[in-house]
Formats: C-alpha cells, structure tokens, sequence
C-alpha cells in the first residue's frame, strides 16, 4: 500500500483526490490549515484519514505530515483573482512559500514523488492563429478595447482577428494575473526541484474544474461556482463580455482520476493539460446551467475583469498518451447535474 499526503485535501478538489486516492487502495493523510478564503466551516476528512490542521509554510508541520509519506498531491492554494492587489502576499506566500516548504521538508524526509494542482492559467491568453503570421501571442487585452466591446485580442503584428486554437504543453508560459503567476511559480521550483532531487513530478494543468461541493460565490470562486449560486438564490447568471469567450469546463471526478493516474510518471518534469477535450463558451455553459436548473435566463452584460483572458482551451492529448487519462463526463452531462448538486458552505 502507498501512503499519500494530499495538501489542501479538505477543499473542493482535495476532497475529492482524497476520495479517488482512497477508494484507489492508497493510504491517505491530508494536510490543510482550512485557510478562511476556501474554509466557511473548519475542514473535515473521510473516517480513516489523518487530517494534520497546519499551514503549509509551518516547515515543522509539513516534516511531521511526511513521516512515512511515499508521494504527494499538492492541492493547497488560494485559487481565482482574489479581492486585489492587498491579497498578493497571501497569495505568493500560501503558494508559493507553502511549495517552497514543502519540497525543502520532501526532501528531508526523502520523498521523491509529487503530483502538482498546476492550472491553465499558465498559459494566459490561450493559442492563436493569424492568417498573415501563422501562430502569434496577443498582448494582454487594453481596458478601452474591453470597454468599447472588443473583447477578441488582434494580431500583435497587424491587428488582424485570430483564429483561436487548442494550447498544447509546449505553449509558452504566459501568466495574466497574480494568481496564475503563483502557479507558474510552483511549476519552476517544483522543476528546480527536481533535477536537484532526481525526483518525478506531474504538474497537472486544470482546465475549469466544476461540481459537487464546490465552494459558493466568494472572490476566489470560478465561473461556475458563481452562475451556480446565482440560480439558487433566484437570480440571472451575469456573463461577462459577450459571452463568447471559450473554457474547457472538467468534472472534479475526472481530475481527481487524473491525479491517481499521474503518481505513476517517470523522473523528470511532466507538464499535462487537464481538460474535458470539448470547448464550451461561458454563454453556452451559463445557458446550460439555467435550464438545467430551471432558473432565470442569463444575462450577458458586456462588463469585463481585467485580469480575464478570452480563450484558452486544451490539448488533452498528452495526458491520454502518458496518463491513459480521458474525461469520462462530457461539459453537457456534468454542467447538468451540477446544476442540482450541493455547494459547500
Ligand atoms: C479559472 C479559475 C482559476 C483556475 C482556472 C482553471 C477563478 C477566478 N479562476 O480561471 O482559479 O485555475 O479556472 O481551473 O477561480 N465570468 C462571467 N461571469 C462571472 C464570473 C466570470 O462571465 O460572474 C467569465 C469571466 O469573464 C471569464 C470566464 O467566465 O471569461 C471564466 O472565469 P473564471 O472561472 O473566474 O476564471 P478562469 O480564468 O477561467
């Protein structure tokens, strides 16, 4: 039996890694200090396994959570654009002195395997296509482009429309807000890490993750999240800009299989895109939430976030290849029972 300490394991996705990880055979500890951005309540695990309620960047916590610990799935992070920039601190330190703590503590205790929550955040404005220049990144959208409705960024070259295309693991890193440049933190020291280390680590691109348990509306919710509360407190889902900006939206259940399929990669550095492989508009998954729900219609409201990118949408092909990980749960089926399923407090 392999013992795994999953990080954030009391949260939305951790719990349902835990659950994965158990039900895999694995023997599971959790260690999650229940941060009030994520936790209404105090965290709570499955019977059989040991919660340590410590903050990561506790360096004498983190070694103690490691004794006899053969791998980690390091899902603890302050998620999502936050309140502003006073919530920079608490996002590089949970992050990315939380990472930083516990590799150092890894290393200590001699653990040498980590699955890493990364996101496609990554990537920021996802792949483009000029037909005069071939693939091009667009600079970060100007507010009075946003403001006068043009929402699809042009050509950096000559302002030319784009054809928006599939990000591969090769794209480029590009990130777009703080929280994205946390994440792409934790994927160097992660790397760093392990060349130093010889250890193997998959960092896991999380494409939108949905469903069952999913925190309510708060600023560090998606979009998902937010239309859902909506719908049950009786009001619209408000969808920014057109509504035609595309996401990947992935069922936690499929990201919480491939995060037991990825504790078997190789040494090295292994980036994968986690994603359903069938792009949604966000008007079309607040459309499919509505009905499903029975709710009011959304409204498109043509407001914007500065911080938004307005497409990104996934290659899952690499994760099928080394992973064999494919979503089992369409954006149609999942989004549909979402809409009924419970929130966390
Ligand atoms: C989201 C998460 C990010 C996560 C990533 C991958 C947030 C804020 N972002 O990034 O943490 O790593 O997925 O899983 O949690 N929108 C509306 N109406 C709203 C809110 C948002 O239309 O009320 C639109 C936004 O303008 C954006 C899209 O929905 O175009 C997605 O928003 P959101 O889920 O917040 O952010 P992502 O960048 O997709």
């Amino acid at each position: 039996m392999t013992h795994i300490l999953v990080t954030g394991g009391a949260g939305f996705i951790g719990t349902h890694v835990t659950t994965a990880l158990l039900a895999a055979g694995h023997d599971v500890s959790v260690l999650d200090c229940g941060h009030p951005y994520a936790h209404a309540e105090p965290p709570g695990v499955p019977d059989g396994v040991r919660l340590h309620r410590a903050d990561l960047r506790d360096r004498t916590a983190a070694g103690e959570a490691l004794r006899g610990v053969d791998a980690v799935v390091h899902q603890a992070a302050l998620v999502g654009l936050g309140s502003g920039p006073g919530d920079l601190p608490e996002y590089v330190g949970c992050n990315d002195l939380g990472t930083a703590v516990l590799l150092a503590a890894m290393s200590e205790a001699g653990v040498r395997r980590l699955v890493l929550a990364s996101s496609m955040v990554v990537y920021g404005e996802g792949r483009y296509l000029c037909a005069r220049h071939g693939p091009v990144r667009p600079a970060p959208r100007e507010p009075g482009d946003l403001a006068a409705g043009r929402f699809e960024p042009g050509c950096p070259h000559c302002a030319s429309p784009l054809t928006a295309g599939l990000v591969d693991e090769e794209t480029p890193v590009d990130p777009r807000s703080v929280y994205a440049a946390t994440k792409v933190a934790q994927e160097h020291l992660a790397s760093a890490w392990q060349r130093e280390s010889g250890a193997a680590v998959a960092a896991l691109r999380y494409h939108n993750v949905y469903g069952p348990g999913m925190p309510r509306d708060t600023p560090y919710s998606g979009v998902a999240a937010i239309f859902r509360s909506a719908l049950e407190a009786g009001r619209a889902p408000q969808v920014f800009e057109d509504g035609g900006q595309t996401r990947d939206f992935v069922h936690v259940g499929d990201v919480a299989a491939a995060n037991v399929a990825a504790l078997g990669v190789g040494r090295g550095f292994h980036p994968y895109n986690i994603a359903s492989g069938r792009p949604t508009t966000v008007g079309e998954m607040a459309g499919l939430l509505a009905d499903a729900f029975g709710g009011p219609r959304p409204r498109v409201t043509g407001r914007f976030r500065l911080g938004d990118v307005r497409h990104v949408v996934a290659a899952p092909d690499r994760a099928a290849a080394e992973l064999g990980f494919r979503a089992g749960i369409s954006p149609a089926d999942g989004l549909r029972e979402f809409a009924c399923a419970p929130l966390r407090a």
